[in-house]
């Protein structure tokens, strides 16, 4: 693994972290989500990313994550990074979702107790819920910090308004932001172009989700929609109309690239945002150990060519590709 330091701070993540949004709810596997873990720790990803919501059912992620680091991981703490997030909706009434204080702090206690742990390494606002005042959110994190429930404070897809407030009202209160997480990948480049400037120039960290477009960019969806991928489930974020026409043919003719490279189209769309040098790691999900091998291998192959960047640039120009 390489590992890169994280924004203007002594913390550095590996290229490539594990984040268990699906596959990892208690509807999934328990065997298979507990050797893709210890998977990914022996191979030197030592990021875990979680959220209160994760599942399904929303929580029981992080009491699968809790069972895994306090059974095989109990002995190996202080060699991990976990970050959980609150903002969405999660539990019934008002008080279960968004960012207010309220909810910030009520959802970390939730999350600490059912990871098991004492303190999150960073704890994120998980959006900019468009009403709470981002002085609330980001003072609700800074307690977590004096509270040392976290380590560290990240947000997560602020638009650029809120983002800087965000930095500049963190900084103010010596808890500066040590990572910003936005969606990133050949078909989503709105954050590349909107934030990041902003977070490199205020010292913050960036690590992307969904690189792989929820699968869309691994090829698997060239001859229609398997039975077990994300799009097949009813538990899945990825929407069956989301697996465009456009956006499978713009795979099958990025994978002949790829191919060129001596590389799987999963590995050259991860190389691709990590060739962006304002990004700190990009946030893995995979459904199997032979899946995170693959995304493993990417290491092998970060370099592109000027060529190379123009004929993937050349394919996904087209508008229509973007979520
Ligand atoms: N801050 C936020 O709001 C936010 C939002 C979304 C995600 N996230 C974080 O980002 C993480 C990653 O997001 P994501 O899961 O959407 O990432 P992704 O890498 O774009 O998609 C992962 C999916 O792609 C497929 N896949 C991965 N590697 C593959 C390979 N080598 N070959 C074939 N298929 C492969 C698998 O789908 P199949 O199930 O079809 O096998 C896997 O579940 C999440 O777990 C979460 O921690 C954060």
């Amino acid at each position: 693994m390489e590992y890169k330091y994280c924004g203007k701070s002594g913390i550095q993540l590996p290229l490539l972290s594990l984040g268990l949004w699906h596959n990892f709810g208690s509807v999934d596997d328990f065997g298979n989500a507990r050797q893709m873990l210890l998977h990914a720790f022996d191979k030197g990803i030592c990021h875990f990313d979680l959220a209160n919501n994760y599942g399904p059912p929303p929580g029981s992620a992080e009491e699968l994550f809790g069972t895994v680091l306090n059974g095989d991981l109990r002995t190996h703490r202080d060699e991990i990074f976990i970050s959980s997030k609150a903002g969405h909706d999660m539990w019934d009434g008002v008080y279960g979702t968004g960012s207010s204080r309220k909810n910030i702090i009520a959802s970390c206690n939730q999350s600490l107790k059912r990871c098991k742990v004492d303190y999150f390494d960073v704890f994120y606002s998980h959006r900019y819920d468009g009403v709470t005042p981002v002085e609330e959110t980001m003072e609700a994190l800074i307690q977590l910090v004096r509270q040392g429930k976290t380590l560290y404070v990240g947000i997560s897809k602020y638009p650029p308004e809120q983002q800087q407030l965000a930095y500049d009202i963190l900084k103010e209160a010596h808890v500066p932001c040590l990572i910003s997480q936005y969606r990133c990948s050949m078909f989503d480049r709105k954050a590349q172009k909107a934030n990041f400037n902003i977070a490199q120039q205020n010292g913050s960290g960036i690590i992307c989700f969904s690189p792989l477009a929820q699968g869309l960019l691994t090829g698997k969806y060239s001859k229609g929609i398997p039975e077990g991928s994300r799009a097949a489930k009813d538990s899945g974020f990825l929407q069956k109309s989301q697996v465009t026409k456009e956006r499978v043919e713009a795979a099958v003719k990025l994978e002949a690239i790829a191919k060129d490279r001596g590389q799987s189209l999963a590995q050259m769309a991860l190389a691709w945002v990590l060739n962006d040098q304002r990004v700190t790691s990009v946030i893995i999900g995979t459904s199997s150990v032979a899946q995170m091998d693959n995304n493993l291998g990417t290491l092998q192959n970060l370099h592109f060519s000027d060529d190379e960047l123009q004929m993937i640039e050349n394919i996904i120009s087209d508008p229509i590709l973007s979520f």
